[in-house]
């Protein structure tokens, strides 16, 4: 068997096609632009590459994104600031802090500082406690690109067994979260999980979000399962891989997404669609 290779390039295109048509009306309206601040503290290469796409995605569907690019050296008083600042301006809708921040920089901090209503990263606990209570608002953007992704595969989620590998706050809980809503039986995997083996092998649905390339071997993906690698992971040879062994899964699994051209477009996707939303909830 050779899986169906998700295309998420296509599907995020294909949103961020209705976001710029909805956004559009809005003009045609009279009614204004969304705008998104997009803070990026200090020059990880790879956070830069992250804050170009997000930029470049905003201009493509009609968002005004603010661009705020921080020295290194910024402190922690002087992020809390701008967020006080940012969270006042009623012309922002959406504020985006590229994590991670650097080290002297509490990261938990200044995502709490965020005000909810602007959380369009869906980091803030008051949007991952509306998710666990079945109420979300703002949703974390990758766990939710991901459950758009397989509702435009029309994957039914409504009882598989699922499992997500890694418990990160922004990706991992968060994940596990939208797979209750949806109805799966969920099963969390951390680094004191005994048997990942096992629980792998009779999965339904795979979740890898570990960040840790070839984590997930390919031979114990069940036969016609679903995989979704959220793994982004730099190589020594500079290529970029998953934490699924993806030449070898792919000849067992039902679908499975790339890395990259996978997950990574419908989070981009995802954040265009929340700061939207952050917008028409502030108009009513
Ligand atoms: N760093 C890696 N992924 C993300 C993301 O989705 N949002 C933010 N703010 N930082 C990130």
């Amino acid at each position: 068997m050779t899986a169906q290779i998700i295309d998420g390039k296509a599907i995020a295109a294909a949103l961020l096609n209705s976001i710029k048509t909805k956004i559009d009306n809005r003009i045609q309206a009279n009614k204004r632009a969304p705008g998104l601040a997009v803070i990026l503290v200090g020059g990880d290469p790879a956070s830069s590459i992250y804050v170009r796409n997000k930029r470049l995605a905003c201009e493509k569907v009609g968002i005004v994104s603010t661009a705020y690019d921080l020295p290194a050296s910024t402190t922690e008083l002087e992020l809390l600031a701008l967020i006080d600042q940012l969270n006042a301006d009623n012309r922002i809708d959406g504020i985006l802090i590229q994590l991670p921040l650097p080290a002297h920089i509490n990261d938990e901090h200044v995502v709490e500082r965020v005000s909810p209503t602007k959380d369009v990263d869906g980091f803030h606990p008051y949007n991952i406690g509306r998710l666990a209570v079945r109420q979300p608002t703002l949703r974390s953007c990758t766990p939710f690109g991901v459950i758009k992704m397989l509702s435009a595969m029309n994957v039914n989620l409504m009882g598989l067994d699922a499992v997500v590998v890694g418990v990160s706050n922004h990706v991992g809980r968060p994940m596990a979260l939208e797979l209750l809503l949806a109805g799966a039986t969920v099963t969390s995997c951390h680094r004191h999980t005994k048997d990942l083996s096992k629980i792998i092998k009779s999965a339904d649905l795979v979740v890898a979000a570990a960040g840790k390339p070839g984590l997930i071997k390919g031979e114990w993906i069940k036969p016609g399962s679903i995989v979704i690698d959220i793994g982004i992971n730099r190589l020594a040879d500079g290529s970029l891989a998953g934490d699924v062994e993806f030449n070898i899964a792919k000849t067992r699994a039902g679908f499975i997404t790339p890395v990259p051209g996978g997950v990574g477009p419908m989070t981009v996707a995802t954040l265009m669609e929340n700061t939207l939303l952050a917008l028409e909830m502030s108009e009513q």
